[in-house]
């Protein structure tokens, strides 16, 4: 028997959460081509610009693919094939066949669920866990969901007709790249509209995967065109003359650059744009369940995250037992191989992305705030950034102030309901906000007095698509999401 026993014990040693033995995601269960050309008409085709531009993964610097540069003559095809395939079949067709198309498409993104996760990390650095368990179960739900309403529109707007836009065009970040396309071309085929998407220039892969799947799912040609390129080529959807709608996610200066060029035309517009979330933890709050609920606030997806909780304001009497609760949790999160199961924080998107996070990090020291970083080792090649805690922070500080887009956290204190609103509130941004507290009055006394598009009470960072998600603000107009992000694609008639 003892014999048995000493068999069976392990040899690895668990002295810490780090030292787990890795438990890493295959990249061979996902095919990447080496080149990448432009979807439209239900083709993939080369692009007149006769361009292409690489796309690395980010955790190891290592180029993945080449991808088509679309210019003008290329926008222009797109929005041709667009505009015939809205004219021509999907404003015809009966909308409960337009709705087996979007539910196939959801089918057929959970079939092909792992190469999906795995692109997704390899091209934008967030941790396979939240790729396979996060972005793309959620993205394949919005497909569903959105193909309920296809039939239902006259539910949705009792007593109302209801007509689509037209060609809608499409700009998405590199946050979520396959859940921000899902959010963008689900509500709108679901309203009969046409579809031209840019995905962001570094994360373009799983778009374009998205795009095979559109063209297995036989939908009719050019009701989804997928062209790539960086900002001149969005530049170059935003100012075409047959676009009906804009819907776009990024910065607040793309944001303004966007609402300028569309002024004075007849295009509608949603603009989901930054944020910089207060998450408020009140002295009654279960404690250990806040403090999750701040690291995922603002670690998930490295802080890339447009609702991020990256201001904590915490009540004074508890203020000392959060920050060293926090500062414990630091020092368990597992940095490192986005591909590894084990990982919490993957590698940040990209080299510009993290030159912004590291002049913040300078930023807020030079401010005077004093900061914490767990002591954990990142590895010598790829971007990463070490989770970051500031404390001592003033009000006015730009880290307090100022969208990062990264693992960095300000945190100040509070006495009173009064003064964390009106600190909550002093910021140019209002995407989203959090509170903590045992009482249900406080929270809805919060609820109405912030001035954010979403709120979570003792959680964060939950999204479903029957819910509505937008902002107040600089953070942009529009709502995506639920019944509200049909009214997005629609015009109500009579
Ligand atoms: P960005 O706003 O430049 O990029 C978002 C998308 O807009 C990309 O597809 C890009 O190609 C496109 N784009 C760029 N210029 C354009 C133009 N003039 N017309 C039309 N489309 C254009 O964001 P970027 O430069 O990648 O990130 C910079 C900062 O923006 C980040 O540090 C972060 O603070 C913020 N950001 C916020 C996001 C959010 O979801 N709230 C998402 C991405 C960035
Ligand atoms: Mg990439």
């Amino acid at each position: 028997m003892a014999k048995v026993a000493k068999k069976n014990t392990l040899k690895l040693k668990f002295d810490s959460a780090r030292n787990l033995a890795p438990a890493p995601e295959s990249k061979r269960a996902a095919k990447i081509d080496p080149q990448y050309d432009l979807f439209i008409n239900g083709k993939f085709e080369k692009p007149v610009s006769k361009k292409y531009f690489a796309t690395i993964n980010p955790a190891t610097e290592e180029k993945l693919s080449m991808i088509a540069e679309a210019n003008t003559a290329d926008v222009n095809k797109a929005v041709k094939s667009a505009r015939t395939a809205y004219d021509k079949t999907w404003k015809k067709m009966p909308p409960a066949e337009r709705a087996k198309y979007i539910y196939r498409i959801a089918r057929m993104i959970q079939e092909r669920a792992r190469e999906f996760a795995i692109i997704e990390t390899l091209d934008g650095g967030k941790p396979i866990r939240e790729s396979r368990d996060f972005d793309v179960p959620t993205a394949a739900n919005h497909f569903f969901y959105y193909a309920g309403w296809a039939d239902k529109l006259e539910y949705a707007f009792p007593n109302r007709k209801t007509e689509p836009l037209g060609v809608a065009g499409q700009i998405i970040p590199w946050n979520f790249p396959l859940l921000m396309a899902a959010w963008k071309i689900a509500p709108a085929l679901a309203c009969g509209n046409t579809v031209v998407l840019k995905p962001a220039e570094n994360t373009s892969l799983t778009a374009l995967k998205l795009a095979e799947i559109i063209q297995e799912a036989d939908l009719p040609p050019g009701v989804v065109n997928i062209i790539t390129g960086a900002g001149a080529t969005g530049a170059a959807i935003v100012n075409h003359a047959d676009i009906n709608k804009i819907a776009f996610t990024g910065s607040t200066e793309v944001g303004k650059i966007i609402q300028r060029a569309i002024a004075g035309t007849n295009k509608k517009a949603t603009l989901e744009l930054g944020g910089k979330a207060a998450n408020i933890i009140f002295d009654d709050a279960p404690l250990d369940q806040a403090v999750e609920g701040v690291i995922n606030g603002i670690f998930f997806n490295q802080g890339h995250v447009c609702c991020a909780g990256s201001r904590l304001y915490v009540q004074e009497s508890v203020f000392a037992a959060v920050v060293r609760k926090l500062k414990d949790r630091l020092e368990t999160l597992i940095v490192g191989d986005p591909m590894d199961k084990n990982t919490d924080i993957g590698a940040i998107n990209s080299k510009a992305q993290l030159d912004i996070i590291n002049k913040y990090i300078k930023i807020g020291q030079q401010e005077g705030a004093e900061m914490y970083q767990s002591s954990c080792a990142i590895p010598k090649k790829g971007f990463y950034c070490r989770p970051t805690i500031f404390t001592n922070v003033a009000q006015s500080n730009r880290i307090a102030q100022e969208e990062i887009f990264g693992p960095v956290l300000a945190i100040q204190s509070f006495r009173t309901d009064d003064e964390v609103i009106e600190k909550a509130n002093n910021s140019p941004y209002g995407l989203s906000a959090g509170v903590w507290t045992d009482k249900g009055s406080k929270i809805f006394n919060l609820t109405t007095k912030l001035r954010a598009g979403v709120i979570w009470a003792n959680t964060f960072n939950k999204f479903d698509p029957t819910s509505p998600f937008g902002g107040y603000k600089e953070s942009g107009y529009g709502r995506e999401g639920g019944l509200h992000g049909l009214s997005a694609y629609i015009n109500l008639i009579k």
